[in-house]
């Protein structure tokens, strides 16, 4: 589709190429939704240059501009569903989770995020007429609690509702987990996310689905006290942006996670509130509250969503993955 690097574009040099490509600038798509003082920044030219060099890269790129109606329209046709497998939550969500957008799930601990999580890594491959987008997924793990036996389990799960015989294994390769150790390594892995997503462009498995699990756990806990809120807030926002972009570009579905928590706390107010507050309410598109019920089961309740109305569904967390209540 786009194979122009960023050294063809007018008022790069292999010097400035190579400084923008060690700060994370490594596509045409990437300097063009940057700002213009970052990227002066960055690369240690002028202000009026980086303008230039980005105007450049918005044209070639074909973002950053207005777009036509019918554009959108046909972008949208794109559109993929990833069902979850669990029907009152799929049709919850109009068929599936939607790719080019961020699927926001709140909920305290052991409300069953993860678990959505590693399913939706599991569901992503298989083939559309399965609910799946024949793709991979890519996995930031921030608490380490991503388990290849879990994903094994699921797969087991499927064999048999789809009286196949899959192999755990094949899964399991599609499924390109990086740990994250704080909210910096977290922001920088988004750069490694885009270069895999971009190397697996052409192949059978494309990445269709992102999780950031979790997404604030990090950013909550390095920045403590309402002096550093907006710092945290501004540095959230921007990542949620990268993630947003990464969405649009690969056609992927994003699942986000986020806690709430379990006691009121000075800090964060209301403690059936997501961490991040007002600007993640904006950013992601379909935010989910869940919560637990009696034993295993599970309430996901739709709580934002551009075109959908708001509803609540059940399901059930078991060994062999998540089902749905029949
Ligand atoms: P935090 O990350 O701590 O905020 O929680 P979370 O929302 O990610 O919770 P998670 O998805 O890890 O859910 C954990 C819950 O899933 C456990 O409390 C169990 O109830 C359930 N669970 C996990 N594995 C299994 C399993 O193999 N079988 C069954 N029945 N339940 C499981
Ligand atoms: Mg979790």
């Amino acid at each position: 589709m786009n194979e122009i690097s960023i050294e063809d574009l007018p008022g790069i040099g292999p010097a400035t190429a190579e400084k923008l490509k060690d700060s994370g600038f490594n596509s045409v798509e990437a300097i063009a939704v940057a700002s213009p003082s970052d990227l002066a920044a960055t690369a240690d030219i002028g202000e009026s240059t980086a303008t230039k060099i980005i105007a450049a890269a918005r044209i070639s790129a074909d973002v950053g501009g207005f777009e036509t109606g019918d554009a959108i329209l046909r972008r949208r046709e794109d559109i993929g569903r990833l069902e979850l497998g669990c029907a009152e939550v799929d049709t919850m969500m109009g068929g599936g989770f939607e790719t080019q957008a961020i699927t926001e799930v709140y909920g305290e601990f052991g409300s069953g995020k993860t678990q959505i999580a590693h399913q939706l890594a599991v569901n992503v491959q298989l083939p559309v007429d399965k609910g799946g987008l024949n793709g991979s997924a890519i996995l930031i793990d921030t608490e380490n609690t991503f388990r290849p036996d879990r994903i094994a389990g699921m797969v087991e799960g499927l064999s048999k509702r789809h009286d196949m015989e899959y192999d755990p294994e094949d899964f399991l390769k599609n499924i390109h987990v990086a740990r994250a150790y704080n909210s910096n390594h977290q922001i920088l892995l988004m750069d490694t996310a885009s270069e895999l997503a971009d190397s697996l462009r052409d192949t059978e498995k494309p990445v269709r689905l992102l999780i950031v699990d979790s997404l604030t756990a990090h950013f909550r806990a390095e920045y403590i006290g309402r002096g550093t809120l907006a710092d945290r807030q501004q540095k959230l926002n921007k990542h949620l942006h990268t993630i947003l972009r990464f969405a649009d570009l690969n056609n992927a579905m994003v699942f986000v996670t986020n806690q709430v928590m379990s006691k009121p706390d000075a800090f964060f107010g209301d403690p059936t509130k997501p961490i991040g507050g007002h600007i993640l309410g904006h950013t992601s598109t379909f935010r989910i509250y869940l919560r637990k019920s009696k034993g295993d089961k599970r309430v996901a309740k739709l709580v934002d969503s551009p075109n959908l109305p708001d509803g609540e569904a059940l399901f059930t967390v078991t060994p062999e993955g998540l089902f749905g209540d029949q």
